[in-house]
């Protein structure tokens, strides 16, 4: 039987399209400013976040992908504005997954994704050419396109969605094209610890590639301030 929105109105049963800041980012990944300066970064999924506009402003390289890109810069405008309604709906509805002190309550922080959502379709509307539809498990780069690739809110947020072999898939992919890569949360959406992170890693470690978990002082979730650290074995230093 098919789940009605009435039965479930907190699920996030389709994916949200949602536009974290650079300032979020940073506090999700851990990134200094030589990071951010000199590497060439991916961002996958980009959403409708500023982070790849906020980079390549001050003169660093980052490049998004999200199949969202496919829309045309008016119906992406349209989506992102519905999908800030759900995200804000969502938050009513399950108060006790969010925790907005940080951020001044939950009104600032809509704002802060209203802006940061701005940055990104002006920037979206004016050169499309960082911004690439394409989809996890398959990306279109060469092997180590990238120094490092940030994965913020897809994977394990969507345990559901996703099953552990397309969990596999896609963490393999994101270290074929990229040195190092950093996924954030290892949550779920309701904030419970994927369960199959232990099995994923063993599998990964098995095909050569090392997975670290590390700190993020990100605490928009409570209880998932963790982040996977994953790179191939060969790559672990330059
Ligand atoms: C929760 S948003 C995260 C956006 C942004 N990075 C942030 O943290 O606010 C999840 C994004 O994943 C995208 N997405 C869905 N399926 C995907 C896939 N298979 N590969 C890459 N991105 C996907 C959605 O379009 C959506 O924009």
């Amino acid at each position: 039987m098919s789940k009605s929105v009435d039965a479930a109105p907190a699920a996030l049963d389709r994916v949200l399209v949602t536009s974290r800041d650079f300032a979020e980012y940073r506090a999700m990944f851990a990134l200094d400013d030589t990071t951010l300066d000199t590497a060439r970064i991916l961002d996958c999924p980009g959403g409708a976040g500023d982070f790849g506009f906020r980079v390549r402003e001050r003169g660093g390289r980052a490049v998004s992908v999200d199949p969202i890109y496919a829309l045309e810069p008016a119906a992406l405008t349209l989506r992102v504005q519905e999908e800030l309604d759900r995200g804000v709906r969502r938050a009513h509805a399950v108060p006790h997954l969010y925790d907005f002190s940080w951020t001044g309550g939950l009104a600032q922080y809509v704002r802060r994704r209203e802006r940061a959502a701005q940055r990104f379709l002006v920037d979206y509307a004016l050169d499309r050419e960082n911004y690439l539809d394409a989809a996890l498990p398959d990306l279109p780069f060469p092997d180590g396109a990238f120094d490092l690739a940030l994965v913020p809110n897809l994977l394990f947020v969507y345990a559901g969605l996703f099953d552990p072999a397309w969990h596999r898939r896609a963490v393999a992919e994101l270290v074929r094209v990229a040195r190092e890569v950093r996924i954030h949360p290892v949550t779920d959406a309701d904030g419970r610890p994927y369960p199959h992170l232990p099995a994923l890693r063993a599998d990964l470690a098995a095909a050569g590639i090392g997975t670290s978990l590390v700190e993020a002082d990100y605490r928009l979730h409570p209880g998932t301030q963790r982040t996977l650290v994953c790179r191939a074995a060969g790559r672990w230093r330059r």
